[in-house]
């Protein structure tokens, strides 16, 4: 048996095509390792969303280079920094033996066997068209005991976001049909699974034979699922239908991750993202009618050139206004090939030190509005699906809330149970309480030891 690391950088689609080249890699018999220094094959499951994604993967391929000098070990670059940059990648880094984009991953066994057998590089990253694309169906063994996993529901992107690159890495969008994605559902309760959460660049514009709101409906029916979530959305495909499922279908947790990246019209704009401000706060509005204790959580770019003080101050007040759950901000980062890039001196550079103060000034208001919302759960009995052992305390348990809040507790609930918890303490990022009842057994137990591995992402 042969040994492969894949270290995986980047989002959910990335997490889960690393799943999908471990199982398709195990059909020639390499078995995954936790750690790079004994792989005889080692992937770099890339990302290019920002510089610095690019700037990990190139430190990582510095590091991994000893292994290949030590063992000989074959090194290749997936994802979507290989997508955008083959050529670049293999001028720059001889010792990498193959290039395969996001299409390709069913192709890596031949892809190896190409390398090992001509001692030749290889690189593979043309796209598949949209009606021929097959999406690779999970092995549900891949997630054995884990009571929470991802179903990949669409790939690509339609959008046009000036600043971003996942339309050049990834292509159009191809939506999966529904009864593959239903069937997914089903075969993942057989391991344990309890919860999914349907993941794509742009679900809620989902064209899989039947609307994204009905797809929820649909996976909340399946037998043996008690959660479903999705991620990530754009505002404009947020429809009174999506709205209405998350009214009637208690299964539909209590989460939405709704980017929003500038509080200021103008520049929303120049990123071409299709809303106004208020726009995007009337649907909002509509979503908490339906669903009162939902917890929206958002992404936001500071920096974006031409962004002036007023700008970002509505950014800021934007954030004080929805008082959101939980926020990713970046700072902006010019991609290759994107409209902000191209238009970035007509429009104005913010300064460095003016970008990274403006980032610390939010995400300090975000720390204090996470810590509110937070601290109000002390006191309160909050209901978690149970899913291992605290990262950061190992004889205590973990779990979420249907909000997608961390909570680590005292308890002895197994994987996959659902568990009321007494909340004790709250900090901005977690709950802490203890375990006062298990309201439901997994229906299949699977011993902690024998739990799927999770993958390495940096
Ligand atoms: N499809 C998702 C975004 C996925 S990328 C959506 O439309 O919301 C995740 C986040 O990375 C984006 O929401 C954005 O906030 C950030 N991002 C994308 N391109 C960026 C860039 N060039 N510089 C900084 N942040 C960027
Ligand atoms: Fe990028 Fe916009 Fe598509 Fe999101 S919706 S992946 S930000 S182009
Ligand atoms: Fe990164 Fe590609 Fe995902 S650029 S964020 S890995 S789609």
């Amino acid at each position: 048996m042969k040994r492969v690391f894949i270290h995986t950088f980047g989002c959910q689609m990335n997490v889960n095509d690393t799943m999908r080249m471990s199982e398709a890699l195990s059909s020639m018999a390499y078995s995954p390792t936790p750690t790079a220094d004994n792989a005889d094959l080692i992937i770099l499951n890339t990302c290019s969303i920002r510089e610095k994604a690019e700037d990990k993967m190139l430190s990582a391929l510095g590091r991994y280079r000893q292994v290949k000098l030590q063992r000989g070990a074959l090194i290749g670059v997936g994802g979507c920094v290989a997508q955008q940059e083959k050529n670049r990648i293999l001028e720059r880094v001889p010792y990498v033996d193959f290039v395969f984009g996001p299409d390709a991953i069913q192709k890596l066994p031949e892809i190896i066997q190409r390398v090992e057998a001509d001692r030749v590089r290889v690189v593979e990253t043309a796209w598949v068209d949209s009606e021929s694309y097959v999406f690779p169906t999970a092995n549900p063994n891949t997630s054995r005991g884990k009571a929470t996993e991802f179903i990949t529901v669409m790939k690509g992107c339609d959008n046009v976001c000036s600043f971003c690159v996942v339309p050049h890495t990834r292509g159009r969008e191809v939506s999966r049909p529904f009864t593959e994605v239903l069937k997914e559902a089903a075969s993942l309760t057989t391991v344990g699974v309890r919860e999914v959460t349907l993941v794509g660049q742009n679900v809620n514009s989902y064209l899989g034979g039947i609307s994204f709101a009905q797809l929820l409906l649909r996976t909340a029916q399946v037998p043996g699922i008690e959660r479903v979530r999705f991620t990530t959305s754009h505002p404009h495909d947020l429809s009174d239908e999506l709205i209405e499922a998350f009214r009637i279908e208690p299964k539909i947790m209590s989460h939405f991750h709704l980017p929003v990246q500038a509080g200021s019209n103008d520049v929303l704009k120049r990123m071409r993202r299709d809303y106004t401000v208020v726009e995007y706060l009337e649907r909002l509005a509509k979503l908490r009618v339906a669903r009162p204790d939902i917890a929206v959580t958002t992404d936001i770019i500071v920096g974006f050139p031409g962004e002036s003080d007023e700008d970002f101050e509505k950014t800021f007040q934007l954030t004080e206004q929805v008082r959101y759950a939980g926020q990713f901000s970046f700072v902006y980062s010019p991609r290759p090939k994107t409209g902000a890039a191209m238009r970035e001196a007509e429009w104005g550079s913010v300064p460095h030190d003016v970008k990274i103060a403006r980032l610390e000034r939010l995400n300090a208001l975000q720390k204090r509005i996470s810590i509110e919302l937070n601290a109000a759960f002390v006191g309160q009995t909050v209901e978690v699906l149970v899913e291992g052992s605290s990262k950061t305390d190992a004889s205590r348990r973990f779990g979420r809330t249907g909000q997608n809040t961390t909570v680590n507790f005292d308890g002895d609930a197994p994987i996959g149970a659902l568990a009321k918890v007494q909340i004790g303490h709250a900090s901005a990022s977690a709950l802490g309480g203890k375990q006062v009842s298990v309201e439901s057994m997994p229906a299949i137990m699977v011993p902690e030891a024998e739990v799927a591995p999770e993958v390495c992402v940096a």
